[in-house]
């Protein structure tokens, strides 16, 4: 009984994985060859939906011949970086059997190239106040250690519940992982901690450091980043590009300079926020990060090929912070 049991278990789970990647399968292509009937910008369609927006792209809901929805997120030409982030975290999900996130390819539309996105319908805001906390402690807490795995070892630094979803099914929650752009930025990290991300470069730095490992212990704060006393910092060191576009968010400038770039703790001085950081890895997560080498990754950013950001080195510094994970587990025995 019991042997048969497994066996019939295991059926359902073989059914069920392999529908669920031949929905995935068909999603894509739809998603690349429907025809596009109409387009309309996402922070109307949510308002309209009564749910709170929360972001600042050029974002907009697509709807297919086939009745699918879908969501573009158009880019400049010259900078695809975001699109191609988009759709490398999908394929490293696909990888590594998490986490969820929506089927995402690249698409040009009206001229526009950029990453479309299958449209998840949900019933929970995690913009509400206290959805986000609340949903964190009632998920499978596996699912939320392997999205918080997936989040370091990948540099998804933009995290909150403004690039999560939230579904639920038979009476149980679920994380869907959106916006995952931000993992094309170089970042250095130290597991447990949060990364510092690269927000811009820039010669005039001249910090002559090119052989020296990153200068952890020489982060500093500006308190109130306002565009004047970033100035008065870095005064024309940095180009006026980044004083035009630098967001503040009221939060300080956690930083450090090197390698001629201007690297940002994001979220540094804010408590609570939730890190990308655990201990707790099942045997089947350790596995899937074992299967990352170059040869996989390569595949995953193959859209990105011939793009600046993705280089041997932001490859190989995703399998270091593999290692650092690997390590940490090691250590915890
Ligand atoms: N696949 C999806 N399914 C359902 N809704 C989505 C999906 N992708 C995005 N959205 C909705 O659109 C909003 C904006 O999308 P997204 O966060 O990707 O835009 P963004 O401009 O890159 O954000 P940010 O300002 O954080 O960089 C999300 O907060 C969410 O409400
Ligand atoms: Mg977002």
């Amino acid at each position: 009984m019991k042997i048969f049991k497994l066996i019939f278990a295991s059926v359902i789970i073989a059914v069920s994985i392999t529908s669920s990647y031949a929905k995935a399968t068909n999603s894509t292509q739809d998603l690349k060859s429907c025809k596009i009937v109409s387009i309309k910008p996402m922070r109307s369609f949510l308002e309209s939906r009564g749910k709170k927006a929360d972001f600042e792209g050029a974002v907009f809901l697509v709807e297919l011949d086939n009745g699918i929805k879908a969501v573009f997120k158009s880019f400049p030409k010259d900078d695809l970086g975001d699109a191609y982030g988009e759709v490398a975290a999908y394929e490293a999900s696909v990888l590594l059997g998490f986490p969820s996130i929506p089927p995402t390819i690249l698409r040009k539309i009206n001229g526009q190239i950029g990453s479309l996105q299958l449209y998840v319908e949900t019933s929970i805001d995690p913009l509400e106040p206290g959805i986000f906390k609340e949903t964190i402690n009632e998920i499978d807490p596996e699912e939320l250690d392997n999205l918080k795995i997936f989040y370091f070892i990948f540099n998804q630094w933009d995290t909150g519940p403004h690039n999560i979803l939230i579904t639920e099914k038979n009476g149980r929650k679920h994380l869907i992982a959106i916006d995952n752009s931000g993992i094309k930025n170089h970042a250095h990290v130290k597991y447990g901690d949060l990364p510092f991300v690269r927000i811009c470069y820039s010669e005039k730095l001249k910090t002559n450091d090119w052989d020296k490992p990153f200068p952890f212990e020489q982060a500093r704060d500006i308190m109130d980043p306002s565009v004047d006393n970033l100035k008065k910092t870095f005064g024309n060191r940095l180009p006026n590009s980044f004083y035009e576009y630098y967001k503040a968010y009221g939060a300080p400038l956690h930083y450090v300079v090197y390698q001629n770039s201007l690297w940002r703790q994001y979220h540094a001085h804010e408590e609570g926020f939730m890190k990308s950081h655990t201990l707790n890895i099942s045997e089947k997560t350790r596995d899937s990060i074992k299967k990352l080498d170059l040869h996989a990754l390569k595949k995953v950013f193959s859209c990105a090929k011939g793009a600046d950001s993705f280089t041997p080195r932001y490859l190989e510094a995703i399998l270091e912070r593999r290692d650092q994970v690997l390590r940490a587990l090691r250590a915890n025995k």
